[in-house]
């Protein structure tokens, strides 16, 4: 009830994630008034700090330019530590110390949550305190885990077994921050609030479905957690499979936690474990300006580890067999982007091709049509020179037959040909008529649908064009919550149906184990050893090996969003 007082436990509070994510977090939460007024954040590490220290530590991941509200959150951050994550007199001194404050305007109930900003290592025996010292008796407790949650199969298995020792599922919150994004939660809106795409949700629609993660940057200061993870683990096994299984799951009964992660479950269960064949992973080289993975400090020398994978995933069930899910990430990359690409099957008569004497016919340049590949619909592996221009960034190829002809990148840009009033159409589109919807996680929020359309005059020109759902632009006096934030404030109310549940994780662990084991000579492949990664330039799409694979599955490079209806306008 409103009268209860609230704790939040900061585990690992001086760390990287605590000060950059957990913290601005909760203080976004305290900006918007969603905190109960009986509040205090208790940050809990090792090295010992004043509460003043610590508040100024803290200060510059603040940001805010009401200075007001900042004093007054930092006024309810205070810090203990320990002498070690399983110092349990430490931590029960402490835990004595915020009982005090609880109950400070008499007896409440007291809920509490314990966010375990932590290394794996170090997982357990803070369970283990918390169990023994840290519960209160009066009110709830939480225990928010992040990952990484094991890794594989066995190892994650071992790590919700010690889990489970000391907290019911109902107390555990794993975090995917993915879940938490905006356009993650739109999602689910989108698929089962519209009955326009029910129909058309399934293998008889749909061509292939793409999620994709990019980032321009490279592993910073991380090496030490990431050389031993890897980018399958870091972003493909959690967050895009994540993301897959809101793309590809039946309907839930309700929104419940349970009815949502049953259905998420299930979905998972169905995925055919990926195979060594249908992946490519990569890892960056270096140029004159930035350091290969392998320069990179803390990096052992010869490291297999990948820092770009390409894979794809196939759900055995009613709806989805036989339909490619291309899941790609990568670091060291040409953008920072996020988003799902649901190309749907092609017109099956395409009455607007070729022009009318089926010619291959060129026009200028569409403002959409900026910067990036376009490629033909020609099918598997028709043209290495095709996989070469889309990898150098650029490039036209025109297929054979229908509307395949297609421009784009200035340099590259084809004029008229002087053929534009003969009375035929002409087909400006970069790929052919396929439809695709985008649903674009970041960067700016937008959810998309190309479609086919004419271009304003007495040309007869079409060209592919987008129903366009910019968040900024329709929603401009909304602000999209940092994930964390939410996430948190589910963890307050008790919503567990944007959390990963542990049949969940170990359905996702899964399909992605028996590929590790393979890539890094684990268990069963000794032999083998380790797979070297293909090496790819820093700041490229990544390896032209990953293009080969997906063309192979019938994918199109196709342009990135322009916003070319705002430069309309
Ligand atoms: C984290 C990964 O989970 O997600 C990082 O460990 C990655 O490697 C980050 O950079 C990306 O998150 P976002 O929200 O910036 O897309």
């Amino acid at each position: 009830s409103s009268k209860d007082s609230f704790s939040i436990v900061v585990f690992g509070a001086s760390g990287d994630l605590a000060k950059k994510k957990t913290y601005p977090a909760i203080f976004e939460l305290f900006s918007q008034g969603l905190l109960p007024s009986r509040m205090r954040i208790m940050g809990y590490a090792r090295s010992s700090k004043t509460d003043e220290d610590f508040r100024e530590s803290l200060r510059v991941y603040i940001k805010s330019s009401d200075s007001a509200r900042v004093e007054a959150f930092l006024a309810m951050c205070y810090y203990r530590n320990g002498s070690g994550y399983d110092d349990e007199e430490g931590f029960a001194t402490a835990i004595a110390e915020m009982h005090e404050l609880e109950q400070a305007d008499g007896p409440v109930a007291a809920n509490r949550v314990f966010y375990l900003a932590l290394p794996p290592t170090v997982f357990s025996k803070a369970g283990a305190v918390i169990k023994a010292k840290g519960m209160s008796e009066s009110g709830w407790n939480r225990v928010v885990v992040e990952k990484p949650f094991g890794k594989d199969s066995a190892s994650s298995a071992k790590l919700s077994a010690t889990l489970a020792k000391h907290f019911t599922e109902d107390q555990i919150y794993r975090i995917d921050h993915y879940l938490g994004k905006e356009m993650v939660q739109n999602l689910m809106v989108m698929r089962f609030g519209n009955a326009v795409f029910e129909p058309i949700w399934n293998r008889h629609y749909v061509k292939m479905v793409t999620i994709t993660f990019k980032e321009p940057f490279g592993i910073a200061s991380r090496a030490g957690y990431f050389d031993q993870y890897g980018i399958i683990r870091d972003i493909m096994q959690n967050h895009l499979t994540q993301v897959m299984s809101i793309v590809a799951m039946e309907p839930p009964v309700s929104l419940s936690a349970e009815d949502v992660r049953d259905e998420k479950v299930k979905v998972l269960r169905s995925v055919v474990p990926v195979r060594e064949e249908d992946t490519v992973t990569g890892q960056y080289r270096g140029d004159s300006d930035h350091n290969a993975y392998l320069e990179e400090e803390g990096v052992p020398e010869g490291s297999t580890t990948p820092t770009f994978a390409t894979t794809v995933v196939f759900i055995q069930n009613q709806r989805w067999n036989g339909v490619p899910f291309i899941l790609k990430c990568g670091k060291g990359l040409n953008e920072r982007k996020a988003e799902v690409r649901v190309q749907f099957r092609d017109a099956p008569h395409f009455l607007y091709a070729g022009g009318a004497r089926g010619q291959v016919h060129a026009v200028k340049q569409t403002p959409l049509d900026q910067g990036t590949a376009a490629r033909s619909r020609a099918p598997s592996g028709a043209s290495a020179g095709g996989v070469a221009a889309a990898a150098a960034g650029s490039g036209a190829v025109a297929g054979a037959g229908a509307c395949s002809v297609a421009s784009t990148g200035g340099a590259h840009s084809v004029d008229d040909d002087g053929r534009g009033f003969d009375g035929g159409w002409h087909c400006a589109a970069a790929s052919g008529p396929s439809n695709e919807l985008v649903i674009r996680i970041q960067p700016e929020a937008a959810v998309y649908l190309k479609v086919m359309s004419k271009m304003p005059g007495l040309d007869n020109v079409i060209s592919s064009s987008e129903l366009n759902l910019s968040f900024d632009d329709r929603f401009p006096l909304r602000k999209s919550p940092e994930a964390y934030a939410r996430l948190i404030l589910d963890v307050m109310r008790g919503d567990q149906s944007q959390f990963v549940r542990s049949d969940e994780l170990a359905a996702a662990w899964a399909i992605f184990t028996p590929l590790l084991h393979r890539l890094e000579g684990g268990p069963g492949y000794e032999a083998l050893g380790p797979k070297a990664p293909v090496l790819y330039r820093f700041g490229s799409r990544g390896p032209v090996e990953a293009d080969l694979l997906l063309n192979g599955y019938g994918f199109t490079y196709d342009r990135s969003y322009a916003r070319s209806w705002r430069r309309q306008m």
